[in-house]
């Protein structure tokens, strides 16, 4: 496949761990120059980095919270010094915890709204203008199948989740003709490492969740990166931009 990506720009947000720490490494492989984000500073970041960099690859560790505007407008900018202009975007940072819908309060709702569907916006509305202006842009957001099939306890997330593949559609009609396009990644069941300390779930859960997914397995971290890496490339990925990719193992087949 032609991925182009050899030196492309890539900020991948929320990247220190989990899918966006593959999606980091898969661009990485195929030569792109990829900021690593996430909240800490931390060990994970730094191990992150380091894989990235380890076979000649070149990256920034830009640490920050990305639902603070300004942090986010900051590694932009300090990505736009020292990398050049940023060609591929992918709106990964998200997240958010079962709970009955009663229970979840006007607070909380706007947390996760902000958290999975706001920062999305901001950060495309602070890093589309410099696409345009190249005539070329990827613009990747980390969905969720919950967005299209609704999510038990979860209305929060999923409704943001699909507000994402709304925004995505959006864009796409927008721009399309300006060398951006803008598409989503809707994973399924997908096995991120547990943080330290994280609660382990029950072998009894674990069978049960199987059972719902026709292939029997979580998804793979390697198996959503590969996807962003299609849709990042040029030419492989010029002809895609609107839609909603679905690595799930048939859990939804929209
Ligand atoms: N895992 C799944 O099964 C699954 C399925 C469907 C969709 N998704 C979506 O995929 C995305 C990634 O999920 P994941 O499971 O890989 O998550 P994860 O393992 O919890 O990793 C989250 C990453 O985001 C960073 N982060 C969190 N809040 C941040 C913030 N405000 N600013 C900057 N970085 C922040 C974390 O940094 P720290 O390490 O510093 O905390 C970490 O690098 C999310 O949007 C999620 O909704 C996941």
């Amino acid at each position: 496949m032609a991925t182009g990506l050899a030196g492309k720009v890539a900020v991948v947000t929320g990247s220190s761990r989990g899918i966006g720490k593959g999606i980091a490494v898969a661009l990485a492989r195929e030569g792109a120059k990829v900021v690593v984000n996430g909240l800490d500073d931390d060990v994970e970041a730094e191990k992150t980095y380091r894989e990235v960099t380890q076979n000649g690859g070149v990256a920034l560790l830009c640490p920050g919270d990305m639902t603070d505007e300004a942090v986010a407008g900051d590694l932009f900018d300090r990505t736009e010094r020292e990398l050049g202009g940023i060609d591929i975007l992918v709106n990964n940072v998200g997240g958010g915890k079962n709970i009955p819908f009663l229970d979840i309060d006007e607070k909380l709702w706007h947390e996760v709204l902000d958290l999975n569907l706001h920062t999305t916006f901001r950060c495309i509305r602070l890093v589309l203008p410099g696409m345009l202006e190249r005539g070329f842009g990827r613009i990747i957001n980390i969905a969720s199948q919950l967005g299209v099939k609704g999510g038990f306890q979860l209305a929060h997330y999923a409704t943001a989740k699909a507000g994402l593949i709304g925004l995505t559609r959006s864009l796409a009609l927008e721009f399309a003709g300006s060398g951006v396009t803008v598409n989503a990644i809707a994973p399924g069941r997908i096995q991120t490492e547990l943080r330290p300390g994280a609660a382990r779930v029950s072998q009894e859960w674990l069978e049960r969740k199987l059972r719902e997914i026709p292939m029997s397995r979580f998804g793979r971290v390697e198996e959503v990166a590969a996807t962003a890496v299609l849709i990042a490339s040029s030419p492989s990925g010029d002809f895609y931009t609107g839609q909603t990719f679905h690595p799930n193992g048939g859990e939804v087949m929209p």
